[in-house]
């Protein structure tokens, strides 16, 4: 597995307003999109592509496209969906399939409620949204997920990660392909498996308070 941690000040500055209990939902929104924009640069390194011939006003030259099938972007809602716009601003060919995940906030174990997504990912690249990493099991059912489907390879782009669930998703995934790009690696989960510092719960942050 593959691990980049953003190392950027930009991307420092912008997860600073994120975390800090003051900011409103309003900039919380759109700062996740810009940063997921900046994230997403780095998650596509490996995108595929296709060479094309073109005519530009002065000559015909080579250059690339996005290869067929095209990628799939996979937000984890509720959280994952503030995430999709500044992702599809960067390749808005690619394909949107979605997974409706909770995390059980007794048990930590995640369920799945929803899910839409092409039933034969054969060769599909793979880009999974969700911004908090904590224990990581709702990303690693996710990846499960795509991989049973018959997904190449999956990249997971997250705002934050803890440690250790980083560390349980490297364990579970060897030897597939998996990318995971951070926006900051955290120091630790608390006992109620929350991310520490980290930002608080990112759904609530992002759309409010579901009962
Ligand atoms: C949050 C977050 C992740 C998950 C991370 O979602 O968006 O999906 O928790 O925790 P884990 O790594 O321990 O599985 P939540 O279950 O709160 O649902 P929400 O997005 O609807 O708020
Ligand atoms: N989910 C969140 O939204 N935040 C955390 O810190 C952990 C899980």
């Amino acid at each position: 597995m593959r691990v980049h941690v953003a190392d950027h000040p930009l991307i420092t500055h912008k997860l600073t307003v994120l975390r800090d209990e003051r900011t409103p939902s309003p900039t919380f929104r759109a700062l996740t999109e810009e940063l997921v924009t900046l994230l997403a640069y780095e998650a596509t390194r490996d995108v595929r592509v296709a060479e094309v011939m073109i005519r530009t006003p002065v000559t015909e030259t080579t250059g690339v496209t996005i290869a067929e099938p095209r990628p799939l972007i996979v937000p984890i809602l509720r959280a994952g969906l503030g995430m999709l716009e500044g992702m599809v601003k960067l390749v808005p060919s690619a394909e949107v399939g979605f997974l409706g995940m909770v995390r059980n906030e007794e048990t930590l174990e995640p369920s799945v409620y929803a899910e839409r997504l092409p039933d034969d990912l054969s060769n599909r690249q793979c880009f999974v949204l969700d911004p908090m990493l904590a224990t990581g099991g709702s990303l690693l059912s996710a990846i499960e997920y795509l991989f049973d489907r018959g997904a190449q390879d999956v990249t997971a782009i997250c705002l934050l990660a803890a440690p250790e669930g980083l560390a349980a998703i490297e364990k579970a995934v060897e030897g597939r392909d998996v990318t995971i790009v951070l926006g900051a690696l955290d120091e630790r989960l608390n006992e109620h498996g929350y991310i520490v510092p980290g930002l608080g719960d990112a759904g609530d942050r992002l759309y409010g308070t579901v009962g």
